[in-house]
């Protein structure tokens, strides 16, 4: 069974395709065709997740599957959450460079933060469409400064919790074992072999 990735990123692809080895000989991702757009208007994870779903089924008639995700940040009250891509203009190290700004008097043991993704299955041959939800956390806290080279966006300043390792010092396939993508991926994987792949 064809099933459709809602993303035109094909590093995304890799990583989910390489999560769900266990499938392979029952399900082939596939990436969103070029035109795939949509404007992320949702005011939380969710809602983007559901609106990228739909237009992906949508444009291919195909089951499809969506994520969105952010940072959270205990101490900015969940900020910059839902708009962690539009954090501030520029790439994802001014994003950091802001962010550890935004924290510079916020102390060690105060400086919790965590990563949320919501994944949403939508089926356009249903009525109800959007079949699945699923959502990830992963807890850590944000660092004074960057360390690792991996990763990507707030990877380098997001600690694991009681540790000095950031999300960018770890392994691909850890950071997916521990990560909130990884951790709703698992449930979207498990949901498609019990109910669509049986
Ligand atoms: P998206 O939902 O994958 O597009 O992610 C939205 C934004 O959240 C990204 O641009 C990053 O700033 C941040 N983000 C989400 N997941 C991660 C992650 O695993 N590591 C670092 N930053 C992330």
């Amino acid at each position: 069974m064809k099933i459709v990735l809602a993303t035109k990123n094909p590093g995304k692809l890799k990583e989910l395709t390489e999560l769900a080895k266990g499938l392979a000989d029952r399900v082939e991702l596939v990436l969103a065709p070029e035109e795939f757009d949509p404007e992320e208007t949702g005011a939380t994870y969710l809602e983007n997740a559901i609106i990228k779903a739909t237009a992906a089924a949508g444009m291919t008639n195909m089951i499809s599957i969506a994520d969105d995700s952010g940072l959270e940040v205990d101490a900015m009250d969940g900020r910059p959450g839902v708009h962690s891509a539009r954090y501030c203009e520029g790439s994802d190290g001014d994003r950091r460079k802001k962010l550890l700004n935004e924290l510079a008097s916020v102390p060690e043991g105060k400086r919790q933060a965590q990563f949320v993704c919501c994944m949403a299955i939508c089926d356009p041959s249903q009525s109800e469409s959007i079949i699945y939800k699923a959502e990830g956390i992963w807890r850590g806290r944000i660092g004074f400064e960057e360390r690792g080279a991996g990763g990507f966006g707030f990877d380098p300043i997001f600690y694991e919790t009681d540790s000095d390792v950031t999300a960018a010092q770890l392994p691909a396939a850890e950071k997916n074992r521990k990560s909130h993508r990884g951790l709703a991926w698992q449930q979207v994987l498990s949901f498609l072999e019990k109910t669509l792949i049986r």
